[in-house]
């Protein structure tokens, strides 16, 4: 049986986000005029519906999740770690136990990236760029539930959100004084990883970092460091969930991505903190791309994905600045309603991936799940990570995966056949 989720009224959800908050922070962005506002208003509300679970119709059936409340990085303010806005970074932590006690997941929160000062001002209003704006508790769901029967693995961990403040992938560390910004996403890093050593992860015996798409690339761009942080004995991996951005060419072969990567590493001087190994040879914005970091990792590493991103096909691959015409505008919405010279772009694009992960695929410590589906973001929602009518690749779900390659149970190398062969999928369809 085919699961396909659908996001209610998408057209008017994001007609309704510019609508609703109009005027309402408009006194803050002197240096915005209301068109420019509301192009970046689009752009945020196309990512919380990609992004966000909030913007699924929830499961009715599904017990209350876990609330697990904010705390804030107090420490942060004198290190200079602060958001966008110089506001605190913070974090929900919710304690281990049992045989748990001593091991922490750490989940690095994502939410796209700011690539101008434009993007970067209008960002310091919301969550993802100001502690001001962030929920002050969330639901702890898939890798972050505290239930056995949701999380079979990880559920009595120590689990950790870092909140995604900096619009860099927590990689950036430089200031604007003139457009009050601040790019500090590699010192948050570093503030937030020495608080939750001095709350208890210097005494792990073991680790992951996992995030999700902007979290994901920043969980590949920190895992060696992350590594770093233990001693040895520690037993130490990555995740990297719908990070896999590719660079690869757009509907009207531009390279919408590579372009705003680009900006995004221009304008908050990321390549200082970006892996030597990479920038000893390519460019900077090319280290950016996880195509080019994966294979020298050291650290173990899973990549989850969707071969479909739903996420790149919206803005990377056939967004409206190239494809002003609106021909994508179907397919972007229903995978259903593609034609095929539509689906054998994709299927290309898929084989772009295949071609990215195969050096990174060779080494036995590294794990892999890619799934055909047009998804964004499976380990975070339950019922993506762990239930019923999960999906599957040759019948095992994505939490076993995970599980299996962390401690060694099984290798897990699993690349789904092509669209539209997988009939599990829990495809992002909006109306
Ligand atoms: C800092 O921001 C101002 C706009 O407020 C801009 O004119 C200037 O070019 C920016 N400086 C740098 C180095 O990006
Ligand atoms: C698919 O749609 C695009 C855009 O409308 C069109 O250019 C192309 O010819 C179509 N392909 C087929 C096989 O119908």
């Amino acid at each position: 049986m085919k699961a396909t989720l659908t996001v209610l009224g998408y057209v008017c959800c994001v007609v309704g986000i510019v609508l609703s908050t109009g005027s309402e922070h408009h006194a803050s962005f002197e240096e915005l005029n209301l068109k420019e506002l509301e192009i970046e208003k689009d752009r945020e509300g196309l990512l919380s519906l990609v992004e966000n679970d909030a913007a699924v119709s929830p499961k009715p059936s599904l017990p209350k999740p876990l609330m697990v409340p904010l705390t804030l990085i107090q420490r942060a303010a004198s290190q200079g770690a602060v958001c966008l806005d110089g506001t605190l970074p913070g974090y929900h932590l919710h304690s281990g136990y049992g045989s748990g006690a001593n091991s922490w997941l750490i989940q690095l929160e994502g939410g796209g990236w700011c690539n101008t000062i434009r993007s970067c001002i209008y960002r310091k209003t919301t969550r993802r760029g100001s502690s001001n704006y962030m929920e002050k508790q969330i639901p702890f769901t898939g890798i972050l539930s505290n239930k056995a029967e949701e999380n079979p693995d990880f559920f009595n961990w120590n689990r950790v959100k870092l909140r995604y403040c900096d619009g860099a992938s927590f990689s950036g560390d430089d200031e604007n004084e003139t457009a009050k910004l601040n790019f500090r996403g590699q010192r948050i890093w570093l503030a937030a990883m020495q608080e939750l050593m001095s709350k208890g992860m210097q005494n792990a015996n073991q680790a992951l970092l996992s995030g999700c798409s902007a979290g994901g690339l920043a969980s590949i761009l920190h895992c060696d460091e992350f590594r770093d942080l233990f001693p040895k004995t520690t037993k130490v991996k990555c995740l990297s969930d719908a990070g896999l951005f590719l660079d690869a060419a757009d509907v009207s072969g531009g390279r919408t991505l590579r372009n705003m990567f680009e900006g995004v590493v221009n304008l908050q001087e990321v390549k200082k903190n970006l892996p030597k190994t990479c920038v000893n040879y390519l460019d900077p914005t090319s280290c950016f791309f996880p195509q080019n970091l994966i294979a020298n990792i050291k650290t173990p590493l899973f990549l989850l994905n969707a071969a479909y991103d739903a996420w790149q096909l919206q803005a990377s691959l056939a967004p409206r600045s190239a494809d002003p015409s609106g021909y994508w505008d179907d397919c972007k919405l229903n995978h259903a309603r593609c034609n095929s010279s539509q689906i054998q772009f994709l299927q290309d694009f898929r084989n772009q991936m295949l071609h990215a992960i195969r050096d990174f695929s060779r080494s036995s410590q590294n794990g892999l799940f890619l799934n055909s589906c047009f998804a964004h973001c499976q380990s975070e929602r339950q019922d993506t990570w762990f239930a019923d009518d999960s999906p599957l690749i040759a019948n095992k779900g994505i939490a076993e995966s995970v599980g299996d390659w962390y401690f060694d149970r099984v290798d897990v190398k699993a690349i789904d056949c092509a669209y539209p062969c997988d009939s599990t999928c829990h495809n992002l369809v909006f109306k």
